[in-house]
């Protein structure tokens, strides 16, 4: 199975094929960040990025899979086992790309599971686990495949603990052996499992004179976007993030600014349709699209279903997290979620003093609105 660079998390999680065609995938992407980040982040991005806890590196050296890169000197074909040196470190040189991912062939009756350990939900793991074996005719493990992710430096399979499963029927007894030697055998891999800080990088100097700013800072460039259905043009730095744009260039003060690094929310706005962290996005990203930030949910004075709801139901307090809140369910509330989805989606997003009850109470009780094509 081939994956391009530009897949984005969103794209697998909607894709019901991979459910037979790559199950193992399909769930280890579920665990990957929140909701407006899996509507952005790609497959190249985060094979690119290699965090040690990330899930499809993971999945990729469990399952032996390729990655394509492609620089000025041509193709390279590299085994995922070999991409991933250290953490947030591989080996593509700075004039090289990530193009795809191969997965190899995947049975339908292969056997499988992924687990992981986070704080909370959305969060990076603090370690976790993918698996999978395929059984023989008397359901005895052949090939098992064990890669742990989190624990160590970069994503790694687990040798020993292939070992105990291989040929064995994978039971009880089984399971807690090989578990035994994942936790037990310390002794042998731990110096593999440590974590260790990257090296500093050689000066690279094209990001040097970045990071100096120099020529960049003053080099604007104009891009133009509908934001809230009017036609919109901008001159911006090619650093600014869309936060920041819709803020001090648009007066869009609606859009809210927390952490500025994608955990807590309040910056959400919908670009083409998808809920976004517009702190993450930079302007330039958004030439060519349609925006709408909180002030456009409502197209004339009134409040909207939604923004009813959550006047009735009492879903905020000091309103710094609602337009992220409210943006955030516009955008949900178009695929007629369950509760359980409304709170996981909503997980993503950080309110300190409201409570989650009164918000999940809101969009619920807007979701009939939207169910009538009602939608503001
Ligand atoms: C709050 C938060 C929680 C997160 N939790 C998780 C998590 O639980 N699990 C997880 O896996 N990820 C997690 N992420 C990461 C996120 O899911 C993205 O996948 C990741 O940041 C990559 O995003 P991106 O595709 O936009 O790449 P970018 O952020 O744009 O790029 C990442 C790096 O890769 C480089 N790059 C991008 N594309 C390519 C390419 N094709 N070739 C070469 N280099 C490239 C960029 O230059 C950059 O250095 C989290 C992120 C946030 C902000
Ligand atoms: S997620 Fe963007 S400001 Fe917190
Ligand atoms: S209403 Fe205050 S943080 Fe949510």
């Amino acid at each position: 199975m081939r994956l391009g660079a530009k897949v984005r998390w969103r794209d697998i999680e909607d894709d019901a094929r991979l459910q037979t065609a790559h199950p193992l995938l399909r769930a280890a992407v579920a665990h990957v960040a929140h909701y407006q980040i899996r509507n952005r982040g790609t497959v190249g991005g985060s094979l690119a990025h290699a965090d040690p806890a990330a899930e499809l590196p993971g999945v990729a050296v469990t399952c032996d899979a390729e990655i394509i890169v492609v620089g000025a000197v041509g193709a390279r074909t590299i085994p995922a086992a070999e991409f991933f040196t250290g953490s947030l470190t591989t080996v593509l040189r700075s004039d090289e790309l990530v193009t795809e991912l191969r997965l190899p062939f995947w049975p339908a009756d292969r056997r499988w599971a992924f687990r992981e350990f986070a704080r909370r939900q959305g969060d990076f793991a603090l370690a976790g686990v993918a698996l999978y074996y395929d059984e023989d005719a008397r359901g005895r493990a052949r090939d098992p495949h064990v890669a742990v992710i989190g624990a160590c430096s970069r994503p790694h399979r687990l040798p020993s603990v292939e070992t105990v499963l291989a040929g064995q029927v994978v039971d009880e007894p089984t399971l807690r052996a090989a578990a035994e030697k994942a936790g037990g055998g310390r002794s042998a891999g731990r110096s593999a499992c440590l974590r260790h800080l990257p090296p500093r990088p050689h000066l690279d100097p094209g990001r040097a004179r970045l990071a100096g700013g120099g020529a960049n800072r003053e080099r604007l460039m104009r891009i133009g976007f509908e934001i809230n259905g009017r036609p919109a043009e901008v001159e911006v730095e090619p650093r600014t993030s869309l936060a920041d744009c819709l803020r001090d260039q648009l007066r869009l003060t609606g859009t809210h600014i927390g952490c500025e690094h994608g955990v807590c929310g309040a910056c959400t706005v919908i670009v083409d349709a998808a809920a976004v962290r517009s702190c993450l996005m930079l302007a330039v990203q958004a030439e060519g699209s349609s925006i709408a930030t909180v002030e456009g949910l409502s197209r004339d004075d009134g409040l909207t279903p939604l923004q009813t709801a959550f006047k009735k139901h009492h879903a905020l307090q000091c309103g710094f997290c609602t337009p992220g809140m409210l943006t955030t369910a516009h955008a949900l509330l178009s695929e007629e979620p369950d509760a359980d989805r409304i709170r996981s989606v909503l997980s993503g997003n950080l309110c300190r003093c409201t409570g989650y009850i009164p918000i999940v109470e809101a969009v619920l009780e807007a979701r009939a609105a939207y169910r009538k094509a009602d939608k503001p």
